[in-house]
Formats: structure tokens, C-alpha cells, sequence
């Protein structure tokens, strides 16, 4: 009688170191994983750089407009009321970008965003699906529960919408690969790395170019963007912000609007592989990846924007614009015309 609880608790004392050892072997296998993938994304990312520096720049390479031809990779959007905004968003970056399915959370939009017709939209209608969050639902931090809507609602449709990848951007952030790898080709080499769960892009902070009002393509009329401050190690610029494109199978929950919580020990890396644990990353490099921050854009837009607020129930005002504007130093930033409407 005796030998039985003694018998029980060695079963259990078993049980759980091997538990242990196994949470170990897992997190071992991970990062060895990472090791090598570090090492392997550091020399493609060198090479990468390499070969940019030696591409002609505005007007050529993969223009061509090309539907994708599956969903492995998408976009959640939290947006409201952008309906002039979305048309260039889309366009982009399901034919520049390779993206081939759109979660729009609307966050009560009036009229609703799934009103615009397919004209409007520029894409297949296929290639979105809207969720409609009424004015009287929304709550503070909406970004958030958008942001996991998104998340779960793809993981439900693992077998029908099969994305791989979700970014979570913004309907002013325009992704760029400008080396020679597509932005498909840089998310299938960190895919190989069991250890990367996502991937975070700096920002390209575009300043109005003097813009006043509207204009008909984001891409061609803003070209000049704020400095990367290198001398201080981009510590004097927002473009060490980073958003975040996430492995749906992995997304836990947002650590910020930039960043997110992963399951187990997975990481997120910048383009050279490098681990990335916040909003920030220095320094500021974008060979492989970019993202483009057209964060003022004209005057009038700027004011509309300060009306609307933003999913995180922040209002901004006027300093955003001053930042961007006047404090930080401008520079030339040419590179996303090469996608640009042929006409203008
Ligand atoms: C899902 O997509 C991946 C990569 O895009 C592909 O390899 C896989 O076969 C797809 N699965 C289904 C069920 O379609
Ligand atoms: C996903 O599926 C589960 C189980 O069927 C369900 O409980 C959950 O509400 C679904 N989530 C979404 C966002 O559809
Ligand atoms: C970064 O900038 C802030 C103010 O802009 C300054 O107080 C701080 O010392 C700087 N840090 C470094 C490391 O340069």
C-alpha cells in the first residue's frame, strides 16, 4: 500500500522533467535555428545590399503589374472613412507587392468601406473581405481587437484563405523590396528559419513635398522623406520605428501597433536577420525591406487626419506636422517612383 503514492510520485517527478528537458530540446532547436539562419540571412542580406547599389534606379525592374497567384501573403488594415486612400494602397501592393488577400477591419466607416465598388477598389473583389465594426462597438485600443480579429479570423480560415504571412500596416504605409529579391523571396528565406515568426520593416517617413491639397498618387507626388540621422545612430529620426509582418500561425498578440507577442521562442528579425524586441530598430537599414510612411502628406489630408484620430483613440495635432515638416532634416527619396502611375 505504501509503494503505491511513492510509485505515483516518481511517475510525476518523471513526468515532469521530462517536460522540462523537452521545453529545452524546443527552445534549443529553435535558436540553433536561428543561428544558422542569421548567418545565412546576413550573407544574402550583404549580397542583396550589393547588388541595389548597382540597380538603375526610377523607371524599370518588375513595373509590370502581375496578380499573385495565392494568398501566402496578406495585409490586415485597420482603416476608417479612407475611402480616397485605399484605391493606391491596394494597387500597390497586390500588383507591386505580391499580396494576395486584404482583411479591411473598418472601423465604422460611413459610408462603409465594402460599399466602394470594384472600380473604386482597382482589384478583385475576391482578394478582400471586410469586417464592419460598428460606431457604437468601437472601444479604446480598437487598433488592437481589429488586430486580433485579423489574426483569428485567418487561422478559422487556414484551409480556404491559407495566408502565411500577415503585415498589419496602415492605409499610408507602402511596402518596398527594393533589392533584388521581391518581397515574396525575402519572407520565403526567413519561412526556412523555424526560429523567425516576423519580420520588421523601418519606416521611410515622407515629409508633403508643400503639398496643400490632395493628390492623385501618393507614390509620384512625395519624394522627399525625413533623415535617418546616422550619425547618432537614428536616434534623432521616427524612421527607427518598424511595422511588423507576422506568421499568422504564430501571432499571439500586439505588443504595440509596431510590434508583436509570438508563441513560444519565436522571434522577430530585421531584413540582416537581426533580432528585433520593440518599435524601434537601429541601426536604420532598408536594402531588402521598406516601409514608406506617408505620414502627412498634403496640408488639407494632414487636418482631416488630426479630425479623425486614429485606431489607438489618439488625436494628433500639430507637433507631428512640425516634426516632420520643419525639425528633422529632409532628404531626396526618388526610389518608390519607379512604381508610380505611367502617366504622371
Ligand atoms: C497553403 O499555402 C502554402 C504556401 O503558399 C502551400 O504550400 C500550401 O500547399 C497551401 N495549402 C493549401 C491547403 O492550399
Ligand atoms: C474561430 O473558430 C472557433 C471555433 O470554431 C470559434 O469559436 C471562434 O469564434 C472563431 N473565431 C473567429 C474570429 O471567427
Ligand atoms: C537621443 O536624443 C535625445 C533627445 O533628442 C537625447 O536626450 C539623448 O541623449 C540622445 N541619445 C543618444 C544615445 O544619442
Amino acid at each position: 500500500m505504501r509503494s503505491l503514492p511513492l510509485k505515483t510520485l516518481f511517475v510525476f517527478a518523471f513526468m515532469g522533467t521530462l517536460l522540462v528537458a523537452l521545453m529545452a530540446l524546443q527552445r534549443d532547436r529553435l535558436a540553433a535555428g536561428y543561428e544558422n539562419v542569421v548567418s545565412t540571412v546576413k550573407s544574402t542580406a550583404a549580397s542583396a545590399a550589393e547588388a541595389s547599389k548597382s540597380l538603375p534606379l526610377p523607371g524599370f525592374a518588375n513595373s509590370e503589374p502581375t496578380a499573385p497567384t495565392d494568398n501566402y501573403i496578406s495585409i490586415c488594415l485597420a482603416v476608417k472613412d479612407q475611402r480616397l486612400d485605399l484605391p493606391e494602397f491596394l494597387h500597390h501592393h497586390y500588383y507591386n507587392m505580391g499580396v494576395g488577400h486584404f482583411f479591411i477591419m473598418d472601423d465604422g466607416s460611413q459610408p462603409p468601406l465594402s460599399e466602394m465598388t470594384e472600380e473604386e477598389l482597382t482589384i478583385p473583389r475576391s482578394a478582400i473581405e471586410f469586417h464592419y465594426f460598428k460606431p457604437e462597438k468601437h472601444v479604446r485600443w480598437m487598433q488592437y481587437t481589429m488586430y486580433n480579429t485579423c489574426a483569428h479570423i485567418a487561422r478559422n480560415a487556414s484551409t480556404t484563405t491559407n495566408t502565411t504571412w500577415m503585415a498589419f500596416i496602415d492605409a499610408d504605409e507602402f511596402i518596398d523590396a527594393p533589392g533584388p529579391q521581391t518581397l515574396r523571396e525575402v519572407l520565403e528565406d526567413f519561412d526556412r528559419i523555424e526560429a523567425i515568426g516576423g519580420v520588421a520593416l523601418n519606416w521611410r517617413i515622407h515629409s508633403s513635398n508643400g503639398h496643400l491639397t490632395r493628390q492623385p498618387s501618393a507614390i509620384a507626388a512625395y519624394t522627399e522623406c525625413v533623415y535617418d540621422d546616422v550619425e547618432h545612430n537614428g536616434n534623432g529620426t521616427n524612421n527607427r520605428h518598424v511595422k511588423s509582418i507576422v506568421k499568422v500561425n504564430l501571432f499571439k498578440q500586439p505588443r504595440d501597433p509596431h510590434s508583436f507577442y509570438l508563441t513560444e521562442n519565436h522571434i522577430t528579425v530585421g531584413e540582416n536577420g537581426d533580432e528585433v524586441n520593440s518599435a524601434l530598430r537601429t541601426p536604420i537599414t532598408r536594402n531588402r525591406l521598406a516601409l514608406h510612411h506617408y505620414a502627412l502628406k498634403s496640408k488639407a489630408e494632414y487636418e482631416e487626419k488630426m479630425v479623425r484620430g486614429s485606431g489607438m483613440s489618439n488625436h494628433k495635432g500639430w507637433e507631428v506636422w512640425d516634426l516632420y515638416e520643419n525639425t528633422n532634416p529632409h532628404e531626396e527619396c526618388t526610389e518608390m517612383l519607379r512604381w508610380a502611375p505611367k502617366s504622371s
